[in-house]
């Protein structure tokens, strides 16, 4: 925890969906976080990390709302854009904010479009199996490439009803294994599982060619993705078993602001110095 930030390699790879799955055949781990603006897409691509989420947990994050179903495609397109101009390394990808894809595979090509085009985005993210197989074909074949979401599919939570654990029962284990094989013939680049068994998501891993990259899915996938503002602990609301937090930057930060506030009130923020 107490590392040196290490300088920036003038060797360092840019990351492309090719090198991922390179990444997936040599057995190196791929590290991917969300971010949602310039100042933390920066920290994250200096530090090297493989790949930036544009989540659709922005809604939650940096929004406030209680789902991720109210974000809006402009919203995506506004945080999207200012993460691609902070990054030099890494692959962007973008979540398709809820009613921009399902049921109507036009629309699904048309808010892809925007995302690439308005914000520079990389590639997209969608969240299902089977059942948005036809949009997944109609970006795929306008060269986007597209990254699935299987298990917990929180823009689902109203059909679920909660954020448990998902395919614990065997035949919606089987039915997640089949999704997952459908989204890698269709010609998705990657797949997130989220919060689904450990044993059942490598086996995923295992069966699959593409990287496979784990939320609460344990170790034996290729690759893990956590919330930012989670893993920095700013948000301190939220704390399933699966989260390891590497800093408490909420504590940090109030006892910041908190200093800020004292200097002010008794006149000691500026002094001589800081003046002109
Ligand atoms: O929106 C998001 O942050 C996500 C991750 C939890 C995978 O989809």
């Amino acid at each position: 925890m107490d590392k040196k930030i290490a300088p920036v390699s003038s060797e360092v790879k840019k990351i492309t969906t090719h090198v991922l799955q390179e990444m997936k055949v040599k057995h190196e781990k791929i590290s991917m976080l969300t971010a949602y603006d310039y100042s933390m897409a920066k920290i994250l691509d200096h530090a090297g990390i493989d790949i930036i989420l544009v989540g659709d947990s922005a809604s939650n994050v940096m929004a406030g709302h209680e789902t991720t179903l109210p974000i809006t495609l402009d919203q995506m397109i506004y945080h999207a854009s200012s993460v691609i101009r902070a990054i030099e390394n890494c692959l962007v990808v973008v979540d398709l904010p809820f009613g921009t894809y399902q049921g109507n595979s036009k629309t699904a090509l048309d808010s892809s479009i925007r995302i690439m085009k308005e914000a520079g985005a990389h590639a997209v993210k969608m969240e299902g199996g089977r059942e948005i197989k036809e949009s997944i074909d109609r970006i795929l074949t306008a060269g986007i490439p597209v990254m699935g979401h299987l298990g917990l599919t929180p823009q689902s939570i109203y059909k679920f009803g909660t954020y448990t654990v998902r395919a614990r029962q065997e035949e919606e284990a089987k039915r997640l294994l089949e999704d997952a094989k459908i989204l890698e013939e269709a010609g998705c680049f990657a797949i997130v599982l989220e919060k689904i068994p450990a044993d059942l998501a490598a086996l995923v891993a295992q069966e699959l060619t593409i990287p496979v990259i784990g939320i609460g899915a344990g170790n034996g996938v290729d690759g893990q993705v956590l919330v930012l503002h989670d893993m920095l602990g700013i948000n301190k609301d939220f704390s399933p078993r699966f989260l390891r937090r590497y800093a408490s930057l909420y504590e940090e930060m109030l006892g910041a602001v908190q200093n800020y506030i004292e200097d002010v009130k008794r006149v000691d923020f500026p002094n001589e110095r800081e003046q002109y």
